[in-house]
């Protein structure tokens, strides 16, 4: 089966019990676990990573060229600071599709800058938990080279 990788960055850890007013009350491994049951319906093989450093993301995302078709990455605050990061996306020729909880435009203005986004085939931002159920459609569909 093709295997893609969710990799979760910094203090996604907490979600349920971190500001669920703007992320939800869903726990990181309910969201896994869903992500898993929807990459099986399409042929796909999902492991979930989570990560609160820089160093422990950027690793996954190398290892990911051995054996991941494309990566579902929502980088956290990271997002917004991190050149490594960036370079790493950009270095490991997969498709990587940003995912965020929140809509990050309706938040502050630091929040508005992606250092990552320039480097992804796509971003999805604002649908809470389900951002990732539609970057994984969007990812099957891209691995699958539908038009
Ligand atoms: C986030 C948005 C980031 O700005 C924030 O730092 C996070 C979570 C999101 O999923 O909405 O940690 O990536």
């Amino acid at each position: 089966m093709v295997a893609i990788m969710v990799l979760h960055g910094p203090n996604l850890n907490l979600l349920g019990q971190r500001e669920p007013e703007v992320y939800g009350t869903m726990t990181l491994d309910e969201i896994d676990q869903r992500l898993l049951q929807a990459g099986k319906q399409l042929g796909l093989e999902v492991r979930s990573f989570q990560s609160n450093s820089e160093g422990g993301l950027i690793d996954a995302l190398h290892t990911a060229r051995d054996w991941a078709a494309g990566v579902i990455f929502n980088p956290g605050g990271y997002t917004h600071t991190s050149v490594a990061l960036r370079d790493a996306v950009a270095s490991i020729e997969l498709p990587v599709i940003e995912v965020h909880l929140s809509n990050v435009y309706a938040r502050e203005e630091f929040r508005h800058r992606s250092l990552i986004s320039a480097v992804c085939a796509g971003k999805i931002t604002g649908f809470g938990w389900r951002s990732y159920l539609l970057a994984l459609h969007a990812l099957a569909q891209i691995i699958s080279g539908e038009s």
